[in-house]
């Protein structure tokens, strides 16, 4: 049976608590349980204490790469875990753009959030495609500065996000044979460094306007093993949606 992983991208929304309370009440209450389908909420980091993750896992949208000291604004992978949350989003193309991560800072969380018992999304993905393949250079570069530095066990516990940037929040989204074909040459990149067995292992989701009426294209990829969503996971409803879509592919 495919287990897919459906994550959900709260970015810096919602403005209040309240709202945010309300939203964690609506998921709690009306998600349905399901074999196939682990989900993964990554709510801003003030959130995150309110959740009471029984029927879906927590994520943070970020960690540092320290243990501790004096790093004023950072969040360590241990003070995440002890909230109770089990991922973290790595590396996402908004950190990327607007606060200037760097491949090495992203190794460097990855890597962290590994030895923390954290199970890394590693986002990656291109700016836009050009018609000869040069962004598949662009991706591998991408994944190999994370990889090189990793372990070999350490190596198929990374997931992965191919989340092209022109696709987020763009109501453009990749087709989804283009994202298998991503997926592969991705598992590739990884097996050149660690060997097929790993590069087959490796799970990577979708991230880029999925919406209820898309999900079902991508999750029936058999290299796609889950979706990143972000806008359409602000809105209860319409996540739950996209997490019953993936429900009844068991
Ligand atoms: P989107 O965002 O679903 O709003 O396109 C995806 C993401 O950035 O994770």
């Amino acid at each position: 049976m495919k287990r897919f992983i459906i994550v959900a991208n709260w970015k810096m929304y919602p403005p209040t608590l309240r709202e945010a309370r309300k939203f964690f009440a609506v998921l709690e209450k009306k998600i349905k349980p399901a074999k196939n389908v682990e989900l993964v909420v990554a709510p801003p980091f003030p959130y995150l204490i309110l959740a009471k993750p029984k029927k879906y896992a927590l994520g943070a949208q970020d960690v540092f790469w320290e243990k501790e000291g004096s790093f004023t604004g950072e969040v360590s992978g241990r003070m995440i875990k002890n909230i109770g949350a089990r991922y973290v989003i790595i590396g996402h193309s908004e950190r990327r753009t607007y606060l200037g991560e760097t491949g090495e800072m992203i190794q460097k969380k990855v890597k962290k959030a590994l030895e923390t018992g954290l199970n890394p999304i590693l986002c990656v993905g291109e700016a836009r495609r050009d018609g000869e393949g040069k962004f598949f250079g662009f991706i591998r570069r991408q994944v190999e500065e994370v990889y090189r530095n990793l372990k070999k066990k350490e190596a198929g516990r990374v997931i992965i996000a191919y989340e092209p940037i022109w696709a987020i929040g763009s109501g453009k989204p990749a087709k989804p044979r283009d994202v298998s074909e991503a997926a592969l040459f991705i598992k590739k990149t990884i097996a050149d460094i660690f060997g097929a067995h790993i590069g087959q292992k490796v799970r990577i989701l979708y991230g880029g306007s999925v919406d209820a009426s898309n999900a079902r294209g991508y999750l029936t990829e058999p290299q796609i093993a889950g979706l990143l969503i972000g806008r359409e996971s602000r809105l209860p409803q319409k996540f739950l949606k996209i997490v019953e879509c993936a429900r009844s592919l068991s």
